[in-house]
């Protein structure tokens, strides 16, 4: 399963990259309006510290104007990929900037349906908000397996790519689900590297090590 990182930060981004084991990020308005920053310029930032997939999100609301300005977004880099909403207009959006090559993530999907339809209009990816749904009392993963399992049987080239990923122990059901690709956010990231095990057990060797002539 590929990782991405779900923040506009660029610390914490550049933190990730430096271990090679980031394949992409996430971006959206909100994150973006966290930073304080213009939306294009964090995007280049973020395309020269990671070289994968680096999502950022349309704001527009038509069909028409989705695709010009997922046209604008996607001539920032060619690493950029654009992120449509799930709604009757930004699936046509989706499936005319589809055809033209520009390699569309779908944004807010809650349900397998929805996941189907984006892929059916050709969307590279969809993202199911895991994190969402389980507040609002559903299963958010149930969401991801569906997906993918709707996915392999129709053989759509379509990527799961779980979001709203609120805990390490979602991304290893996101794994476990087949998810194609996990959203992360830092925090959670770099949690997923701890275990107090792992701590007691280096301080032990650590300890055990200094009874001997270092090699
Ligand atoms: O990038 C979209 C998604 O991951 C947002 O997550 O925590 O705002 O539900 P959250």
């Amino acid at each position: 399963m590929r990782l991405f990182l779900d923040t506009a930060n660029i610390d914490d981004i550049r933190r990730g990259a430096a271990m090679g084991l980031v394949d992409g990020v996430t971006t959206n308005p909100t994150l973006v309006a966290k930073e304080g920053v213009e939306y294009r310029d964090r995007v280049l930032e973020i395309c020269e510290a990671v070289n994968g997939p680096i999502s950022a999100e349309c704001i527009s609301t038509t069909a028409d104007a989705l695709v010009e300005e997922a046209r604008r977004i996607a001539s920032w880099h060619p690493n950029v990929i654009v992120k449509v909403a799930l709604t009757e207009q930004g699936l046509q959006a989706i499936r005319r900037l589809s055809a033209e090559g520009i390699t569309i993530n779908t944004t807010l999907v809650f349900s397998a349906n929805q996941a189907l339809l984006a892929a059916k209009a050709g969307a590279a990816y969809v993202s199911p908000f895991v994190g969402r749904l389980d507040d609002a009392g559903e299963d958010g993963m149930q969401v991801v397996r569906e997906s993918v399992q709707i996915f392999e049987t129709y053989h759509l080239p379509t990527q799961v790519l779980a979001a709203s990923i609120r805990s390490a122990r979602s991304v290893t059901q996101a794994a476990l689900a087949g998810s194609h690709v996990a959203t992360v956010p830092p925090n959670i990231f770099f949690q997923m590297i701890q275990h107090p095990l792992t701590d007691v057990g280096i301080e032990r060797f650590l300890a055990d090590a200094a009874k001997y002539t270092p090699v």
